[in-house]
């Protein structure tokens, strides 16, 4: 199966154009699993929870869902992506998972980072491993985690103890470190990581948040199959067998997962 990672500028608050930018970018895709990046269509610095909430909507009921559910539908593809939620007066970041027959769920961050802090509720529905199909009938299970979440050693481990085989990481990445840190993730769980980045700066006024690009698709070898440049705008798409993630024998004498000396862990 093929995945894809895409990144891009968004335009702060600009959700419709936004949105009709990446579906310009997605026109030619063939591709099994696409990665949009967190916050995809709305900006990510924002001003004031006033303006964070002037773009949040339900999930999977919102405009944005419903366009994201369009484009799986057209290309065949599932498709994860980042979206502000409103629920219940609460805000989330989220990441919603929609198939060609329509959305299946969606994750909610755990980790905020920085100044999200103040604007959005820390995610509550735990971590989910979905069931999907590629376009070819092969069935694979997916994690999703959102940005920060990487520095969390736990966040992918959990997922690849509760079988994902391939992790979706849509991101919107100011730091330097995950662009190294994810091969490493990737290898220690046996797993394929695909991170989707955003380019450009955002400001509040005050200060100025600069995003890293470097989406990047990882085997659960810790090889980079894929990267994109600092400030490439575009697709990345490699081929994999998602499958192969399953096989987690490190040596005749060792398992990666039936080794682990739970006893002795401080968790
Ligand atoms: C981040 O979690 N967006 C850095």
């Amino acid at each position: 199966m093929k995945v894809s990672v895409l990144q891009y500028e968004p335009d702060y608050l600009a959700v419709a154009a936004n949105l009709d930018r990446v579906e310009s970018m997605l026109a030619d895709l063939e591709s099994d699993l696409l990665i949009l990046p967190e916050l995809f269509a709305t900006g990510y610095f924002f001003r004031s929870t006033e303006d964070l909430q002037s773009v949040a909507e339900p999930v999977p009921d919102g405009p944005t869902t419903k366009r994201l559910h369009d484009w799986s539908r057209r290309l065949g593809c599932v498709i994860v992506a980042g979206v502000p939620e409103l629920c219940s007066g609460r805000l989330f970041n989220s990441a919603v998972v929609v198939a060609p027959d329509g959305p299946i769920g969606r994750y909610r961050k755990l980790h905020l980072y920085y100044q999200e802090k103040l604007h959005f509720s820390p995610g509550n529905s735990g971590l989910p491993v979905f069931d999907v199909t590629d376009r070819t009938g092969v069935r694979y299970r997916l994690g999703v985690m959102v940005c920060f979440d990487w520095y969390y050693p736990e966040t992918a481990r959990s997922l690849a103890l509760a079988g994902a085989d391939v992790i979706a990481h849509p991101s919107n990445l100011v730091r330097p470190d995950c662009p190294r840190a994810m091969p490493i993730r990737a290898l220690e769980n046996h797993v394929f990581t695909a991170t989707a980045n955003r380019v450009g700066k955002e400001t509040t006024g005050d200060e100025t948040l600069e995003f890293i690009g470097q989406s990047l698709i990882c085997s659960p070898d810790g090889d980079v199959l894929g990267r994109m440049d600092r400030d490439a705008i575009g697709l990345a798409t490699v081929s994999i067998d998602p499958l192969v993630s399953r096989t987690r024998t490190v040596t005749p004498h060792n398992d990666l997962f039936a080794d682990r000396r739970t006893d002795a862990y401080v968790l």
